[in-house]
């Protein structure tokens, strides 16, 4: 167990790196040449990492040496002054199927060194506050042969590399394939021209367009809002098919799962692109908030992540709707984050210590993380936001920083004290404000009491600095009174008081959802319809359609009767206002997740039950559909988008809004309308919403045919068929539709995205992976174990598919418990994966 506060300086730094390539599949020759130098302000031990390495040979200042062998390394007796370290070693690509380090993936090398796969590639202090320029030189027969930087040379059969910007060795990449490239320039405000290229196997080209278009917004936008440039003659994407994660940031050559950069109207949904664009954003912002400025060591983690993050947000906001988008990330963020913040998983942003770095990057110090810079953002106001982040360029670039750094700059900025703002780094677990209030002699008061959850290895929480925006409506008018208002929360109780109102005011908290915690209360929930009808904050008039369905849902599941007329009366005015975005009508339309009722009954005190949740959201889709009904028709043909598709948020919309209610016709029709649509459909976005459509209501079977005999070559596109499957199965059918899918020939489960496709379906069909017997537990758990003896960050990020074991009734978390402790059990676990279950277990 590694931790924070055991940080120790470098006792060597590096100048200058060399490297040599000769690929091969099974035995590819590295061969480094490293300058070192003792730092003169941390002197100790010299040792390399390394792991999976077979050293040929090593040499210091031209003599050979024979060094001792360590658990992650070597480590040797080395000279006091500056020199050089020679090796070579041999690595197999072919056989790394952990997709860390060099590895194959359909014939063509590439790399992942976040977080610490260069050690898997040569001896190096693998580190981040360790940085150095590279030299890099490739030598295979394949075509085309990448690494970071500017290319310096190139011939029959190599070619030469050199990035000027000193860099940590997680930011090296390299990649060599048949590959073409798809490319276009961009001149940089100051006049440097960029070759911007996008890498793609053959027959891939066509799908490369979108992404290099939201290349050249990222790299416009960049410019206009934070004043970054491009610092590079080249910038390179490439696609690869087998990746664990979306995508990484190395300098100039960005390296891509194929599903987060290829795209087109035929294969790609409309959340596909949206996803595309905002992922080659937050990659290419990585430049800045990453690169030039880096982490000083893991802990760090969100110094990058969340910053860059929170600049790909505000991106997406600018490009699409921010009122969307702001909903979207409050969905994700309350589902996934306030989950993990609730269970065995919880940790701080800033985690204090950690087994295997590679489960810390979560959605806590990725989303979580990017709601602090948020919450940052409103406490010192845009104009301070925007001197400080200057401020961070200008002072820290080219360092390995900290957080304190970054809050530092805020400080300076402000000339003010952040340090219980620091909190939020520290203190894991979702904050709770539970609001009253009392009026009388028109005097109004909202109490306010924060507290904060204990969570593994924390209790005793200090309360939060938490900037709480609000605003206060006249209950009659229903107009909203004098402006909105940011309060300054930083003590466990606090009161706002209002004098010489007429009224009770209504309540308006929280507003665009800029902190991210849990409101308890009751009066605001009385005051929901109020809000539907006349809020003024976009975020808070969807969170009261958001909240009675939930609560209509939780009624539903234990056995109430549900919600009542004016919620569906509510409902069907805002579906039918022209004056609301289509995309944001979608989202009233929305059903919270199977999962967040799950974990709402939980948290009220009760035992969610996984299958009377399930035919709660029928029930409710259904009673919703027949309230509907005399509308349906027509506004699901006023959406429907004619003529050339476009990706951009208008017509995202359309058919987000088109598609919601197609789910809900096909609950009155049969499915006849998602079938006219499945056979008309002439993009994936309504071919797939259709599929969903059918296969919802048990009627799927001939389109799911017809789409896999359009779509078998296309590897991506059959990973929304396996998904659709999982996903949609009745609760009793689902462990065994994804068994039978795993039996298949194209269920490849060493490729990230086929596992994930059918494994993820799975576990998001709440009621099919709780089912009673069990068979959802033991079917993870075998695929678990099996695709660790491979990829164990694979199997580390699906195993937290049991972190809300804790909800469920006694049988289910003996059944979990079984199989988690069977999974212990097992020799030769990975790391990866024995730090995530036994966390779970031991909650
Ligand atoms: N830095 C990459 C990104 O967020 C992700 C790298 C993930 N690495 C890992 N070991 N899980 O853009
Ligand atoms: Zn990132």
């Amino acid at each position: 167990r590694i931790h924070l506060s055991d940080y120790t300086p470098p006792a060597y730094l590096v100048d200058e790196v060399h490297l040599t390539f000769v690929l091969d599949p099974t035995s590819t020759r590295v061969k480094s040449r490293i300058a070192f130098r003792p730092n003169p302000d941390a002197p100790g031990t010299f040792a390399l990492h390394g792991e999976h390495l077979d050293l040929i040979s090593a040499s210091i200042d031209g003599e050979p040496v024979d060094p001792a062998f360590t658990e992650d390394g070597l480590t040797l007796s080395v000279p006091e002054a500056p020199f050089i370290w020679e090796a070579e070693v041999e690595i197999s690509p072919e056989t790394n199927k952990a997709l860390e380090g060099l590895y194959l993936s359909n014939g063509m090398y590439c790399t992942q060194c976040e977080a610490q796969g260069f050690r898997r590639i040569t001896y190096y202090p693998d580190r981040p506050d360790v940085m150095a320029t590279f030299t890099v030189r490739i030598e295979s027969d394949l075509p085309v042969l990448l690494s970071n930087g500017n290319l310096t040379g190139r011939g029959d059969g190599w070619s030469e590399w050199h990035d000027p910007w000193p860099k940590p060795a997680y930011l090296f990449a390299l990649v060599a394939g048949d590959l073409l490239d798809v490319h276009d320039t961009f001149t940089t405000a100051s006049g440097r021209e960029v070759q911007l290229a996008v890498w793609v196997r053959k027959g891939d080209e066509h799908k490369c367009g979108w992404a290099l278009n939201s290349l050249k917004k990222s790299m416009a936008w960049d410019e206009e809002v934070y004043g970054r440039e491009y610092d590079l003659d080249i910038f390179n994407i490439v696609a690869v098919d087998d990746f664990n994660m979306g995508a990484m940031e190395n300098k100039g050559l960005n390296i891509f799962n194929a599903s987060a950069v290829l795209a087109s109207p035929d294969t790609s949904t409309d959340a596909d692109f949206e996803r595309i664009e905002a992922i080659v954003a937050h990659e290419y912002f990585h430049n800045w908030t990453g690169n030039r400025i880096t982490c000083r060591d893991w802990f760090q983690l969100c110094l990058k992540e969340g910053l860059t993050v929170f600049r790909d947000q505000q991106f997406t906001s600018d490009m699409r709707s921010a009122p969307v988008k702001r909903i979207e990330d409050a969905i994700l963020l309350r589902s996934r984050q306030f989950r993990e913040d609730a269970g065995p998983l919880a940790h701080p942003v800033r985690p204090e210590s950690f087994v295997e770095i590679n489960n810390f990057y979560t959605v806590t110090v990725y989303e979580k993380g990017a709601e602090l810079i948020g919450m940052l953002k409103r406490l010192v106001g845009d104009d301070a936001y925007y001197r400080a982040l200057d401020l961070y360029f200008d002072r820290h670039d080219g360092d390995a920083a900290t957080i304190e750094d970054w809050i530092k700059v805020f400080e300076d900025t402000i000339d003010g004290d952040l340090s219980q703002f620091m909190l939020w780094y520290s203190q894991a677990g979702t904050p709770r404000l539970t609001v009253t209030e009392t009026f009388e002699d028109g005097t109004h008061e909202i109490i306010l009491e924060q507290t904060i959850p204990n969570t593994p290895g924390q209790t005793n929480k200090h309360p939060h600095h938490i900037p709480l925006a609000f605003a206060l409506f006249d209950p009659t008018t229903g107009a909203q009174l004098g402006e909105e208002v940011l309060a300054d929360l930083t003590e466990a109780r606090t009161v706002l008081r209002h004098e010489g109102l007429e009224r009770k005011p209504v309540l308006s908290l929280n507003r665009g959802f800029a902190a991210p915690i849990i409101l308890d209360t009751t009066s605001l929930a009385d005051n929901r319809l109020f809000a539907l009808a006349n809020e003024t904050d976009s975020f808070n008039r969807w969170e009261a359609a958001r909240s009675l369905t939930r609560d209509g849902l939780i009624s539903l599941a234990t056995g109430e009767g549900g919600p009542d007329d004016p919620y569906f009366d509510a409902l069907a005015g805002l579906v039918q206002d022209d004056t609301l975005d289509p995309a944001y009508r979608a989202l009233i339309l929305g059903q919270p997740s199977q999962d967040d009722i799950a974990q709402a009954i939980f948290e009220a005190g009760g035992t969610p039950d996984p299958l009377l949740i399930y035919r709660a959201t029928e029930a409710l889709r259904l009673r919703v559909a027949q309230r509907l009904q005399d509308i349906l028709p027509a506004l699901y043909a006023k959406m429907q988008v004619h003529g050339v598709y476009s990706p951009e948020a208008s017509d995202t919309g359309k058919r987000a809004l088109a598609n919601r209610l197609l789910g809900l016709l096909s609950r009155l029709d049969g499915g006849t309308a998602a079938q006219i649509q499945f056979d008309r459909a002439d993009n994936m976005t309504n071919q797939i919403a259709a599929l969903h459509a059918l296969l919802s209501i048990d009627r799927g079977q001939t389109a799911l045919a017809a789409f896999e005999a359009q779509w078998r070559d296309d590897r991506l596109v059959m990973n929304k068929w396996f998904s659709a499957q999982t996903g949609t199965a009745a609760p009793e059918a689902a462990v065994a539709t994804a068994r039978t899918l795993t039996e298949r020939e194209d269920f490849d489960w060493t490729n990230p995205n086929r596992f994930r496709a059918v494994m993820g379906g799975l576990i998001a069909n709440s009621a099919g992976f709780h089912a009673e017997d069990g068979a959802g537990y033991t079917f993870l758990a075998d695929w678990l174990l099996k695709v660790d003896a491979k990829n164990p960050q694979l199997a580390a990020r699906m195993s937290a598919a049991f972190e809300t074991w804790k909800r469920y009734d006694a049988d289910r978390q003996d059944l979990i418990k079984t199989q988690l402790d069977r999974i212990l059990a097992k020799d030769s676990l990975s790391r990866d994966l024995t730090e995530m279950i036994s966390r779970i277990r031991n909650a």
